[in-house]
């Protein structure tokens, strides 16, 4: 039979215009750092230098909390709840009609295919605003009491898999909620987070409102451990996480952390198997599988195991890998060489430890960051590969025989944000659900995210929910 390939499809980057370097956003203004510092950003399909981003030191910090704090006790907490809705609206409105531009920009910055930034992570950001701009007005109704409070000033921290779609789950439901915010971007996904800041300049969003940081993890951590600060918001690693719980501790400042996950993905035998293959790569290839919620365990019922895996194979067989920028793209590049080696230490680790490895035959580019689809068989539950959050396309195959072990073995995890469940039978699926221990469970689906529906993890996949009612109560304070 013979192959044909798809002509190449790609997106024009002319809709965007990078500056060389890009100063911080405090008090409405782009300023200069106070440290004098920079560091470039890549795009991690090439290699090449994006532009230069500031590196925010202690005295950048202060300025930026500081602008948060004024414009809180001035402004934001003053201004009629309406009012606040009405800025929200603007913003998602302004992101809807410069989509192209923030897919293009996300795409470069971060390596993810353009279908992907284009289809999911911008009109999602943009939903997250139009959801909360409703709910300003009406916190009454949203089960925290007759009249509740905003925190004050909130100290954001956001990774680099999803950087605007974090951004609006962090930023929308804090304003909504008549709160201040200083947002610090992870290190290699900066530039989004600078273009929303060009947004609240034309949306005429009060200064200080809305204060952007640039800078590594020392940045975030003079962030969380700045006096000024009510609340801290983080979505990383569970490592990182845990530092912060560490240092807020006994300090007045209250937390949501939304952290790591290794979330099984459940198929019994009466699922629908083709359907169940499209859920599976949904699961663990969106986005390279740097997903927190991704479906990285896969748990397959040993009587259909073999039909399973011979078909995604199959599947798994037709992904294309490349250029992100190409509307064909399937899988782009791995964020970072430092993500790059994770993955590989990790993929090592299934080797030695007995796993047999199967990667789909592509053809990786030689600029950049890659790694192909990967599946792993013979996997045990001892297996690091089955124990830890590798955040890339490498997905980890165990077996069960009734639906006992498959729970025991989907809750065998330090983590618990998700999981998925693939069966034609109704009652299997409410009998599954009741008993696992994760935050989010789909069935017969995975990986649909929508603002109304809250998001987040049981034991070390973090504290507190995002998203929907729930998340507006961790930015409140609650009254009678
Ligand atoms: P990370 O947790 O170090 O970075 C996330 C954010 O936290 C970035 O903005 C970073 O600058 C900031 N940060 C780092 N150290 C900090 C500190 N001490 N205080 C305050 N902020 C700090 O994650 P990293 O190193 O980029 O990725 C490492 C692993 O973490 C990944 O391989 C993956 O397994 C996991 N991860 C999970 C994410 C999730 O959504 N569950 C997101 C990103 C990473
Ligand atoms: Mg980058």
């Amino acid at each position: 039979m013979s192959t044909f390939d798809y002509a190449p499809a790609l997106e024009s980057t002319a809709i965007v215009s990078i500056a060389e370097r890009y100063g911080l956003f405090i008090n409405g203004k782009f300023v200069a750092p106070k440290s004098g510092k920079y560091f470039p950003t890549i795009n991690p399909a090439t290699e090449k230098v994006l532009a230069k981003i500031a590196s925010a030191n202690s005295a950048d910090v202060d300025l930026a909390v500081a602008a948060a704090r004024a414009a809180y006790v001035k402004v934001w907490s003053k201004m009629p709840a309406a009012e606040r809705g009405k800025y929200l609206f603007r913003i998602a409105r302004i992101i809807q009609e410069r989509s192209r531009e923030f897919a293009v920009l996300e795409s470069l910055d971060n390596g993810k295919p353009i279908r992907e930034s284009r289809d999911t992570d911008i009109p999602l950001a943009a939903a997250h605003f139009f959801y909360h701009a409703g709910w300003a007005d009406k916190l009454q109704y949203s089960g925290n009491g007759a009249s509740p409070k905003p925190l004050g000033v909130v100290g954001q921290i956001i990774p680099w898999n999803f950087p605007m779609l974090m951004l609006a789950w962090k930023v929308a439901p804090a304003l909504a909620t008549g709160n201040t915010v200083v947002l610090k971007p992870a290190e290699t996904t900066s530039l989004t987070a600078l273009l929303f800041a060009e947004v609240c300049q034309q949306a005429g969003l009060p200064e200080g409102v809305v204060n952007i940081i640039t800078g590594a993890g020392g940045t975030g951590a003079l962030l969380v451990n700045h006096p000024g600060i009510d609340k801290v918001a983080f979505t990383g690693s569970t490592e990182v996480g845990k530092l912060i719980a560490t240092s807020i501790a006994g300090s007045k400042k209250s937390a949501t952390l939304e952290l790591g996950g290794k979330a099984a993905n459940i198929i019994y035998d009466d699922a629908a198997i083709d359907e169940a293959v499209e859920g599976i790569v949904n699961g663990i290839f969106f986005n390279q599988g740097h997903v927190c919620c991704a479906g990285s365990r896969l748990l397959v019922q040993e009587n259909v195991h073999e039909e399973v895996l011979a078909k995604l194979k199959v599947r798994m067989g037709h992904i294309r890998l490349g250029n992100p920028l190409d509307k064909n793209t399937d899988i782009g590049a791995i964020n970072s060489a430092a993500q790059l080696a994770k993955i590989k230490e990790l993929s090592a680790a299934g080797d030695s430890e007995g796993a047999e490895r199967w990667s789909a035959p592509c053809e990786l580019p030689s600029q950049g960051f890659w790694f192909p689809p990967t599946i792993f068989t013979g996997v045990s539950q001892t297996h690091r590969i089955a124990r830890e959050e590798i955040f890339g396309p490498v997905l980890s195959l165990l077996t069960f025989r009734t639906p006992q072990e498959a729970v025991e073995k989907a809750n065998n995890t330090p983590y618990g944000l998700s999981a998925g469940i693939w069966t034609d039978k109704g009652s299997k699926i409410l009998w599954t659900a009741s008993k696992l221990r994760a935050g989010v469970i789909w069935a017969n689906t995975f990986n649909k995210f929508d603002p109304a529906s809250p998001f987040g993890g049981y034991k070390e996949s973090g504290w507190g929910r995002e998203g929907g009612r729930h998340g507006l109560s961790a930015y409140l304070k609650a009254s009678n």
